[in-house]
Parts: C-alpha cells; sequence; structure tokens
C-alpha cells in the first residue's frame, strides 16, 4: 500500500483502506478502483491523500474492480436489456404457453434493440462479465437475440426480417418449459435417453410458436437452431442452405453465447478460446458466411480481459484495435519486487510488437 495525494491518483488505481471525509461520513469503501470524477468528492470532503493499493497486491476482486471502472459499453441500452430479460423471464415461467401479447411485446423490444443497434456505426458485442447461473436461460435468451440481430443487420436484411429475426432468437428455446427442469439444469453428462428428451425443445418450441400468431420464419428457429451446417444436427438433420437462413444465424449466436457463459454442468471458456473454437467449428456447424460476418463483430479479446505477456507481466485489456484485433491496447502492471512509482502503463501492442499475449485469465 501507499499513500497518495488525490491529486496523483490514476483512474483504475485500487483504494486499499476505506476512505472517510472529515465529518467522519465513508466516502468509499477499500477495493474500489479510483475514478477521475472522486478527485473534486474528496477534495470537498476534505480528503488530502489515500492509500491505494501497490501493484503486487493485485487480487481477482482488484482486477474486476478495474473491469468494473472501465465503462464497458453495451451495445443496446441497459433499459432495453432489462426489459428483454423480464418479459422472457415472465413468458417462460407461464404454465406450458406463450400468448399473441407475449409475442408483441417481445417484438416490440426487439424493435427498440434493432434501433439502438442501428444508431451505431460500428457495433462489437460485448459480453457481460456477471451473471449469475440461476438466470441463465433468460439472459442467454437476450444475448442469443442481440447477437442474431448483430448478423442480420451486417448482412442487410430490411426491418420486418430483423423483426422476426430476433423475435425468434429471443424464443428459440421456448420448448425447454416442456422438459423437467431437471434434465436441463443437471450438472453431469445426460445419458442418451435424457439426451432424447432434451432435443424434443425444439419440436416443442415450434409448436408453441405456431399456437401464435408469430411469423412463420420465426418459428422455424426453435425448430432447427440445434441443426449443422453438415447435416449432423438435430431435429431433422438438415444440411447446407437446407436449414432456414434464421436458424443458421440463430446456430452460431446460440453456440458462442452458450460457451462464453458458466453452466450448471461447465465453467465458461475464455473469449479468445471461444473464438477459436466457434472458428474452427465453423466449416462443420456453421454456415460459413455467416460465421465471417458474425467473427466481424466479436473482439477475441474484449476489454476487461485479463491477460499474460510473453514478457511475463500482468495486465487487463484497455481498448480495441480495429485493424490488428490480436493487439489490443492493454494496460500492465508493475511487477512488486520493481521498486518503481509506477502501479502500471499502458501499451499498445500493435506499435511495441515485442510484446503479444500468451495467456487470458
Ligand atoms: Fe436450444
Amino acid at each position: 500500500m501507499q499513500k497518495t495525494l488525490i491529486s496523483g491518483v490514476s483512474p483504475g488505481s485500487i483504494i486499499a483502506q476505506d476512505v472517510y471525509g472529515t465529518d467522519g461520513v465513508l466516502l468509499i469503501k477499500k477495493g474500489t478502483a479510483f475514478r477521475e470524477h472522486y478527485t473534486p468528492r474528496f477534495k470537498e470532503a476534505g480528503v488530502q491523500e489515500i492509500l491505494i493499493e501497490e501493484n503486487g497486491e493485485m487480487s481477482t476482486n482488484t482486477i474486476n474492480a478495474i473491469r468494473k471502472s472501465l465503462n464497458i459499453q453495451d451495445v443496446i441500452h441497459e433499459k432495453t436489456r432489462s426489459h428483454a430479460h423480464n418479459q422472457i423471464k415472465k413468458t417462460m415461467m407461464k404454465f406450458k404457453s406463450v400468448s399473441r401479447n407475449d409475442i408483441q411485446k417481445i417484438g416490440q423490444i426487439v424493435e427498440d434493440m434493432i434501433e439502438q443497434l442501428l444508431d451505431q456505426k460500428d457495433f462489437v458485442f460485448a459480453l457481460s462479465q456477471l451473471r449469475s447461473v440461476d438466470d441463465y436461460t433468460y439472459q442467454h435468451s437476450v444475448n442469443v437475440g442481440v447477437l442474431a440481430l448483430i448478423i442480420g443487420i451486417d448482412l442487410m436484411l430490411d426491418k420486418d426480417q430483423l423483426r422476426h429475426l430476433g423475435t425468434g432468437a429471443i424464443l428459440h428455446d421456448i420448448g425447454k418449459i416442456m422438459i423437467p427442469e431437471e434434465l436441463i439444469k443437471k450438472p453431469s453428462k445426460l445419458t442418451i435417453d435424457e439426451f432424447s428428451e432434451v432435443k424434443k425443445h425444439t419440436l416443442y418450441g415450434y409448436e408453441i410458436l405456431m399456437q401464435t400468431n408469430i411469423a412463420e420464419e420465426a418459428a422455424q428457429i426453435a425448430l432447427h437452431h440445434h441443426e449443422k451446417y453438415d447435416g449432423t444436427g438435430y431435429c431433422w438433420g438438415l444440411r447446407n442452405t437446407n436449414i432456414p437462413l434464421f436458424a443458421r444465424i440463430v446456430a452460431v449466436a446460440d453456440v458462442y453465447d452458450a460457451m462464453s457463459n458458466d453452466r450448471v454442468y461447465k465453467r465458461r471458456s475464455l473469449p479468445d478460446k471461444v473464438f477459436r473454437e466457434i472458428t474452427h467449428l465453423g466449416d462443420k456447424h456453421f454456415d460459413a458466411h455467416i460465421m465471417e460476418t458474425f467473427a466481424k463483430h466479436i473482439n477475441i479479446y474484449p476489454t476487461g480481459t485479463g491477460i499474460i505477456l510473453n514478457s511475463g507481466h500482468r495486465g487487463i485489456v484497455l481498448h480495441q484495435n480495429k485493424l490488428y484485433p490480436e493487439s489490443p491496447i492493454v494496460r500492465v502492471f508493475t511487477p512488486k519486487e520493481q521498486n518503481v512509482k509506477r502501479l502500471y502503463f499502458d501499451v499498445d501492442l500493435s506499435i511495441n510488437t515485442k510484446w503479444f499475449i500468451i495467456q487470458t485469465y
């Protein structure tokens, strides 16, 4: 720990001790990453100096605090994401049915998502860092909707098509409401019989959606989102472009998001590993053109990813280099034993080519 004048604290430094104003009121808790706008607040409260952690004491909490301070931007508004989350939760918690009203509400949310995505010139999907396993299905449904729309916009689908694509993508797993929960959340490997039962969520989903006023092409997403391009998927074993376009899009979005998140039976893979695995599967499982389109909007090393360089330094990804996605701008932590004042420094790996990322955490 070291005492530092408020004016000398760099954003992202971790506050090592609870900070109180001269009136004894707690201003900020220890472990929080310092942000620029704290300076006037601290000065106003009479705080001249604070204790900040030295770099060698970087803990997981510290790294997480820095991540929070990075203000990672979502591609859709927080309010829209939470509307979508609550609506899909309500819809899936109903007993084995979906109403026209549910479809209409989801359609409206999808329209908001489309507007927000179209407002951005260059959208890159940012995975949220914190997700609960319990709410996995709802968060996953929303993410698949957003990812499918990103691909659909790049493929120049018109607004009606985008609305059908987004609605069907959000509801792609709706058939799971017919499958016993203990199978969906089983932490160990499913038996052959159990897997056959789980596979039926595609058929159930299609049946449920066809009883509503949803467009046929949206309902087909529920039926065909587990088909694989080489014909080895289910439920019909369709191959190539016989798989409907929307289902080919959602297949990529579904697998990417599932691999990126903790499940009851599996820890999530790190972003660079997911990126490599999914592009590797590309030839067999996915439509290559859709895969390429998707890859343009995904960061190999998203902002906030913990990294280890070939030099042995640890750090965190700060910004992307659009032309060199493998070489982002990173904040590197100074090793504790190098008794220097600077806790970290920033490096553009596309310029400093001696250093490169060898591992993520
Ligand atoms: Fe599914």
